[in-house]
């Protein structure tokens, strides 16, 4: 065929794979020019990034590539790409179920599609790279596109966690972290291309241990507050945490770095230490408690929130009320709320799964009910309050109107006396209604600056 001009990237699961979709977008726009486009119908290349964290996501895949294939079929030369979790564990199978598909490249590899590529549209057949090489992939892609004023950059990679019902470990390895000074390097660049906030990712974000030269590895902590002194960022936020690694250092930030954002996702998954105990998962729910606690007399009024599971093989109705009763006390923000799904070659996938699909459905409906409740109330509470608010783009739903974010991660919309050159800036908005999804403000002006406006 000529030379592929479009690419489309289809994007399953998690931050970190839209991060990775992104990052190929910009790998494959260096190596071979390909623009973006916005339907497969328009792209030569398509490429599916995929997550298998729970059996649903696992499964849209093979419908979109079924969808794909009969694209192929009216443009024989289009050449489709499978990458991210489900690649990494199926690899070749995926091939034997799908055989349109011209390459498969695991989270870890994705940086040799370009060359990947190149050999599929030499006529070299099929290419399959599901291995785990370390420090690679950063080295090989280009400086990242920026695309407004947020910015995602991942410092670590993987899980070594190994929850007893997770795929993770198993699709992405264990973990591994960037270098501190490449890091920093990259957000000392995002910030002299205009980003203001910038969001560090990792499936165990904290776990980060940047390797130091002639030092001792930085923690997370040390990198917020070296992030926090890059001229031009004025907001910090990191996802996912795990529990059990919310060191001392990492909580003090809370008090001592200001541009830290005032929302933390910090994932429980279960009210109760039976479950959280199967589910091999410590700290256990007082030493969550205690974690909430000295965060919050660091840093009052920051928000929470979490990811749950309900329905675990063996969860009974007490352990789900536990979870119940830990989202009344606790009182978390916007969460994610899953049904257990079953993964194979995990240790839970061995426990009996004895709960009935109805019950299992209603207490997710219950707990989904719950959170949505906190969720108004702490958006209710905002009424009246003036909010720091980073401004990122024309409203989606009224374009005369700006959109931004608050410190604890909610959309806001206002109308702007300056137009879009508030784009990129932070500015300070009074909150005058909550709606269910976002909340409307106005911008306040600057004599007023300062009230109760946090990061
Ligand atoms: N690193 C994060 C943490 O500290 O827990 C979690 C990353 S995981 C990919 C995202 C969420 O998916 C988990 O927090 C969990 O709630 C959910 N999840 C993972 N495996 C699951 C399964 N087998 N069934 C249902 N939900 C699952
Ligand atoms: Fe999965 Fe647990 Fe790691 S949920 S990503 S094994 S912390």
């Amino acid at each position: 065929m000529n030379s592929p001009r479009k690419l489309f990237i289809r994007t399953y699961g998690c931050q970190m794979n839209e991060y990775d979709s992104a990052r190929t977008a910009d790998a494959l726009a260096h190596s071979h020019g390909l623009e973006l486009a916005e339907r497969p119908e328009e792209a030569d290349v398509l490429l599916v990034n995929t997550c298998s964290v729970r059996e649903k996501a696992q499964e849209k895949v093979f419908s979109e590539l079924g969808r794909w294939r009969a694209l192929k079929r009216l443009r024989p030369g289009v050449v489709i790409g499978v990458g991210g979790c489900v690649a990494s564990q199926e690899g070749d199978a995926i091939r034997a179920r799908a055989p349109c598909v011209d390459l498969v490249c695991g989270p870890r590899t994705l940086h040799r599609v370009p060359g990947m590529l190149d050999d599929v549209l030499r006529g070299r057949g099929p290419r399959v790279d599901v291995s785990f090489p370390e420090v690679e992939k950063f080295d090989c892609l280009p400086a990242p596109g920026v695309h407004g004023p947020t910015a995602f950059v991942s410092v670590m990679e993987g899980c070594s966690k190994y929850c007893s019902f997770c795929i993770v470990p198993y699709t992405r390895g264990e973990e591994f972290s960037r270098g501190f000074e490449e890091v920093l390097d990259e957000v000392r660049g995002l910030a002299a291309k205009g980003v203001r906030e910038v969001t560090f990712l990792g499936q165990n974000v904290n776990a980060f241990r940047g390797a130091v030269e002639g030092a001792r590895p930085a923690s997370l902590a040390r990198l917020i507050a070296a992030a926090a002194g890059v001229r031009g960022i004025g907001r910090i936020r990191y996802t996912t945490s795990h529990p059990s690694q919310m060191s001392r250092g990492l909580v003090d930030a809370y008090r001592d770095v200001p541009e830290l954002a005032s929302h933390l996702h910090l994932p429980v998954q279960s009210g109760s230490d039976r479950v959280l105990k199967l589910m091999n998962r410590p700290p256990r729910v007082d030493r969550y408690r205690g974690t909430v606690a000295r965060l919050r007399e660091r840093r009052p009024g920051i928000s929470i929130s979490s990811d749950f599971i309900v329905g675990f093989p063996g969860e009974t109705d007490a352990d789900f009320q536990a979870t119940l009763d830990l989202v009344d006390e606790i009182g978390f923000d916007t969460s994610f709320s899953f049904i257990y799904s079953r993964r194979p070659g995990t240790p839970a996938a061995e426990l009996a799964d004895t709960i009935p699909p109805a019950e299992k459905k209603a207490r997710l409906a219950a707990l989904q009910a719950r959170l949505a409740d906190h969720a108004s109330r702490i958006a209710a509470a905002m009424v009246g309050t003036v909010q720091r608010v980073l401004v990122e783009r024309p409203s989606k739903k009224d374009p005369a109107m700006l959109s931004g974010r608050t410190g604890n991660n909610r959309v806001v919309n206002f109308a702007s006396p300056a137009g879009d050159l508030l784009i990129g800036r932070f500015v300070n908005v009074r909150i005058d209604e909550a709606l269910p999804n976002s909340l409307r403000g106005a911008v306040v002006p600057s004599r007023l600056r300062g009230m109760d406006a946090g990061a």
